[in-house]
């Protein structure tokens, strides 16, 4: 099966109805505490909440487009090299969600090759569902959602992540942050990368960037920005930002003059 056969309006209703039952179930899991989280690696847990979710969404998914392989962070399912493939983060924000800061959500894609067509983040903490599939538009709940329109980048307000184990480019990522922390209105770092692109997507930020992301991190995310009008690319502006090692999620407007700033730095 090939993506052209596929009803993308319908797959999009299906993971947003399983994202908001597996989103509630994890919220009334919250009382988690880090006694109960794993060391995956350095900095980097892990809970049942992820565990469970992940399963329940591969289970749900697998009835739904049964010629699609997985992704998935936890390493449930199995993947489908070069064909449809959900990738999946049950739990963008653990870190977040073990430390009780309501700033996760699921993140969840269905990928083409290289290209996610379906995306869809949902925040149980505000009830904020972000939703696109290719050529159909972005939406938070049932609202049509589009970019900001700021194109300067003095004006903008940027999001990114820190790097909490692959320190092998640090001095590169402390100069940029040091430079746009001048050149922006402001600087965040929520803890969850959906969430900062889906935040970027419904113009909130003006952009996000990060390296040393995994694909279940931004898949959804880049699929809801670009049809939100936004775009999505890598440092040096390559078109494989879910499966590369650094991306650059913008409203477009300033993604230009951004990415000269990121390029001289890495
Ligand atoms: C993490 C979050 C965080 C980002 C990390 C990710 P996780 O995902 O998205 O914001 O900085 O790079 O790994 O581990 O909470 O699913
Ligand atoms: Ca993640
Ligand atoms: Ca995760």
């Amino acid at each position: 099966m090939n993506s052209t056969n596929l009803d993308l309006a319908h797959i999009t209703h299906e993971v947003i109805a399983i994202s908001k039952s597996i989103g509630q179930r994890m919220k009334e899991q919250t009382h988690i505490h880090e006694g109960n989280a794993e060391i995956k690696t350095e900095n980097n847990l892990v809970t049942f909440v992820d565990k469970e979710s992940e399963r329940r969404f591969v289970e749900f998914l697998t009835a739904l487009v049964p010629a699609a392989g997985f992704v998935a962070e936890e390493g449930t399912g199995t993947p489908n090299p070069g064909g449809l493939n959900w990738v999946i983060d049950p739990l963008d924000g653990t870190t977040n969600f073990v430390h009780k800061v309501p700033v996760w959500c699921t993140s969840v894609a269905l990928c083409h090759d290289l290209t996610p067509i379906v995306g869809v983040i949902f925040d149980p903490s505000s009830d904020e569902c972000f939703s696109a599939f290719a050529g159909g538009g972005a939406f938070l709940n049932e609202k049509k959602i589009a970019v900001s329109q700021i194109d300067v980048l003095q004006q903008s307000l940027l999001a990114t992540g820190f790097p909490y184990d692959d320190f092998g480019r640090e001095n590169a990522y402390i100069s940029l942050f040091r430079e746009l922390m001048k050149q922006s209105r402001g600087m965040r770092r929520l803890g969850s990368a959906a969430l900062d692109m889906a935040w970027t997507a419904c113009g909130r930020f003006e952009a996000f960037y990060e390296y040393g992301l995994n694909p279940w991190d931004v898949a959804a995310g880049t699929i809801i920005t670009r049809e939100a009008g936004g775009k999505v690319t890598e440092f040096n502006l390559g078109d494989n930002p879910v499966f590369g090692v650094d991306l650059t999620c913008s409203n477009g407007h300033i993604h230009d003059a951004l990415s000269s700033v990121i390029q001289r730095h890495f």
